[in-house]
């Protein structure tokens, strides 16, 4: 009775020890791909979003896997949509699943450094 139990219990384990480093692996490897790719510079590198430029930090996966394909395809939702197709283009249809995942499951709320990156008011530039 013991031994199947065992054994039962090391492969739920198993699974789940699997589970988390395949997340880890995918996150690795979208970050890496979020700023190889320069995705940072118009969305910031929390994915909070710049201006006009849509934030992506925890916002639902299906809307964003959704977005992504949309702009694949060059349809756009705002005048200066456009900038984004080529940039859409360049990504898989598995590179899209996964970045739409794991853009979603970042952090909501951007840590405390990101404002630290924000210019002074009165620190002379524009
Ligand atoms: C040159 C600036 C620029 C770069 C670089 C860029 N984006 Fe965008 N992105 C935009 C703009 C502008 C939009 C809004 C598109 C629209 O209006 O349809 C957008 C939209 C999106 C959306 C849809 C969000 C929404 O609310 O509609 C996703 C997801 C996205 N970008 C992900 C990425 C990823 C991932 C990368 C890197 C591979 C990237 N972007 C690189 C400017 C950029």
């Amino acid at each position: 009775m013991t031994k199947p139990l065992f054994l039962m219990l090391s492969a739920s384990l198993l699974v789940f020890a699997t589970e988390d480093t395949s997340k880890a692996q995918r996150d690795k490897a979208m970050t890496a791909l979020y700023m190889k790719n320069g995705c940072s510079a118009c969305h910031g590198i929390y994915a909070e979003g710049i201006g006009t430029t849509p934030k992506l930090m925890g916002r639902r996966a299906d809307i964003l896997k959704e977005r992504l394909k949309d702009l694949k395809r060059g349809k756009t939702r705002s005048a200066f949509g456009t900038v984004m197709i080529s940039f859409a283009k360049a990504l898989s249809d598995d590179e899209i699943d996964q970045m739409a995942q794991y853009l979603s499951e970042l952090k909501k709320v951007p840590p405390k450094e990101t404002y630290e990156l924000l210019p002074d008011e009165d620190d002379g530039t524009s």
